[in-house]
């Protein structure tokens, strides 16, 4: 640790469940085991290009492991390094890094925590080659981080969209209908997936494995031949027929990573039903995945993760990001985490369980 005794922290992306235990883990152990000052900077990056910031007291971390979303707020659209201005209606992109590091030195810390998913981390990484001291933890609910098995808020995401599809399974099942539950998850499926199979899905589709229609009708046909009168579609955001293309939602011009995805599952209902005769409708669930409390599991690795952080700063580990390798603590690089998002490998066991008792995948394995 250096001679400040000062760290930061800050959340940035989509929030999700699990981040303000996250930040009560790192705040009280770095309060209590060597009596650091925290300041929060508010916003994600927002705050550090335009110095919003505030102390942190031990009162304010506390009461609050299971509260939802983040006391310090966040954005999934400031980007010190490509940061959107309006001038005159036209929208712009200045790099204002040198500002944002400008502020956080100012503030006199040894270490700023940034709690993020890929994007947030990202951008870590490159401030720590510009000079910054950063440790990250991670968090996504798409659980699509390089580095680490698991996230925080993804525990939580699939445990709400797996509510989702029980729900849905009696309605089906009373209607004789094939109902479609769309998951998020960017352009991986692993909510689709865990929640597919905990939910029991008949059919699960995620990104990585492109579906075909007819292969789709097959399952639910032969579902009706063995009299099961109703079929369970969970569909992950990001899926997309065998040489189709995903389905865009909106474009937010100021963000980054501008392409929202949403509405395969619209697209998928009306499809299924003119092949298969049945009537079938979709929900979309969306961003209740990302609200209220986190589950116990997400509290638990919060805590895990935010208090090895604070030992990364006492190690001085800077530059690294605390992860999970199997179900074990570790530190990695955050030059390694920016390489990218982390999909589903197809040859991930978990799908061959799902194979195993007759789930489809929409493919023709
Ligand atoms: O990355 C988290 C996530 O919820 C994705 O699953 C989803 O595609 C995206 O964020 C939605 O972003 P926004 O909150 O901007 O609509």
């Amino acid at each position: 640790m250096g001679k400040n005794g000062r760290i930061a922290i800050l959340t940035g992306g989509g929030d999700c469940p699990g981040l303000n235990a996250v930040i009560r883990a790192v705040a009280k152990k770095a309060i209590i085991e060597y009596g650091l000052e925290i300041i929060g900077i508010e916003d994600g990056y927002d705050g550090a290009i335009h110095n919003r910031h505030r102390r942190l007291h031990y009162e304010d971390v506390s009461g609050i492991i299971a509260l939802g979303g983040t006391i310090l707020g966040t954005s999934n659209i400031a980007n010190p390094y490509r940061y959107a201005m309006k001038e005159s209606d036209k929208l712009e992109f200045k790099d204002v890094s040198q500002q944002a590091i400008s502020n956080i030195n100012k503030l006199k810390i040894d270490c700023l925590v940034c709690i993020g998913g890929d994007g947030t981390l990202s951008i870590a990484s490159r401030l720590f080659k510009d000079g910054v001291a950063i440790i990250g933890v991670p968090k996504t609910i798409d659980n699509d981080l390089r580095g680490t098995e698991i996230t925080v808020g993804f525990n939580s995401a699939v445990c709400i969209a797996t509510e989702a599809i029980d729900r849905v399974h009696t309605t089906a099942q009373s209607h004789h209908r094939i109902m479609i539950v769309e998951v998020m998850g960017r352009n991986a499926g692993w909510i689709a997936l865990h929640a597919g199979i905990a939910g029991g899905g008949d059919v699960i589709l995620i990104p990585e494995i492109p579906y075909e229609m007819g292969i789709i009708a097959g399952k639910v046909n032969e579902r009706n031949k063995m009299g099961k009168r109703f079929t369970i579609v969970v569909i992950a955001e990001g899926a997309k027929p065998n040489g189709g293309d995903v389905v865009i939602k909106r474009i937010v011009k100021e963000s980054n990573d501008p392409i929202r995805l949403g509405g395969i599952g619209f697209v998928l209902m009306s499809q299924i039903e003119k092949m298969t005769g049945i009537e079938t409708r979709a929900v979309i669930i969306g961003h209740l995945q990302r609200g209220g409390s986190p589950t116990p599991f997400d509290r638990i690795l919060a805590t895990r993760l935010g208090t090895k952080a604070v030992d990364m700063v006492e190690k001085e580990k800077y530059g690294y990001m605390a992860g999970i390798k199997g179900n074990s603590l570790s530190e990695v690089s955050l030059d390694y985490v920016a390489k990218g998002p982390r999909r589903i490998p197809l040859d991930d066991p978990l799908i061959q369980s799902a194979r195993s008792v007759g789930t489809c995948f929409g493919d023709s394995l």
